[in-house]
């Protein structure tokens, strides 16, 4: 089973935004990893519902939208409507994790249940049947160009038995640090998406960093 990869925007080019997704787009990438950010659950402000919005109809990648934000269920029928495909919220970022997972299932869109790097498989467990995704964070959210963290390895490892032994059918998501030496330890775990920001977007060459983390999830 292949990989996916979900450039992160958040390392684009605001300025020329059109160019860096078109850019990733024809590189192979399959999804696009949208960070939303209330200045609450992380430090930063980044980007509401309209945005996504006005980029819905510059591409045909997967909007793979992550949500930073403390009580998430606040704004995920925005989202929806605004186009995204999937939408993750953290369950450390509201107590009504169930409800929120709902709220994005009914509106048709994919719903994935997101884990900082300080909280366990354990704290998820009682959703794992209903979602189509979840996300280990590898970083501490908040910003791009951190380090990855090689303890949430063995988050993905245990993820990935549940989803044996119990018949579950998400894809594992994994954000924070993804680079050409971190990515393979992680597909090897049982990840299968993977956002990358800082390695793909800030030096030179998007399309052949793409190519090169391709390579390595074959
Ligand atoms: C971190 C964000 C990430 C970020 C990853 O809070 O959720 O999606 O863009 O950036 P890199 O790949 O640079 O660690
Ligand atoms: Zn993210």
């Amino acid at each position: 089973m292949s990989g996916i990869i979900a450039p992160s925007i958040l390392s684009a080019d605001y300025t020329n935004l059109e160019r860096d997704v078109k850019l990733v787009e024809a590189a192979g990438a399959e999804y696009l990893h949208i960070d939303v950010m209330d200045g609450t659950f992380v430090p930063a402000i980044s980007y509401g519902p309209n945005w996504v919005k006005q980029l819905r109809p510059e591409t045909d990648l997967v909007l793979d939208v992550h949500l930073m934000i403390q009580n998430p269920e606040r704004f995920v029928e925005e989202f929806a409507d605004a186009g995204a495909d999937i939408i993750g919220v953290h369950v450390e970022a509201t107590p009504h994790i169930h409800r929120a997972l709902q709220m994005i299932k009914n509106k048709g869109v994919k719903a994935e249940v997101v884990i900082n790097p300080g909280t366990p498989v354990s704290a998820i467990e009682a959703v794992l049947d209903m979602v189509d995704q979840v996300l280990v964070m590898t970083v501490n959210p908040g910003f791009g160009g951190q380090k990855f963290l090689p303890s949430t390895l063995q988050k993905i490892e245990q993820l990935q038995t549940f989803r044996e032994e119990r018949g579950f059918d998400f894809d594992i998501e994994i954000d924070g640090g993804v680079n050409n030496e971190t990515i393979k330890s992680a597909y090897d775990a049982g990840a299968k998406v993977f956002v990358a920001g800082s390695y793909v977007y800030d030096k030179v060459d998007p399309a052949a960093k793409i190519g090169i983390l391709k390579d390595l999830i074959k």
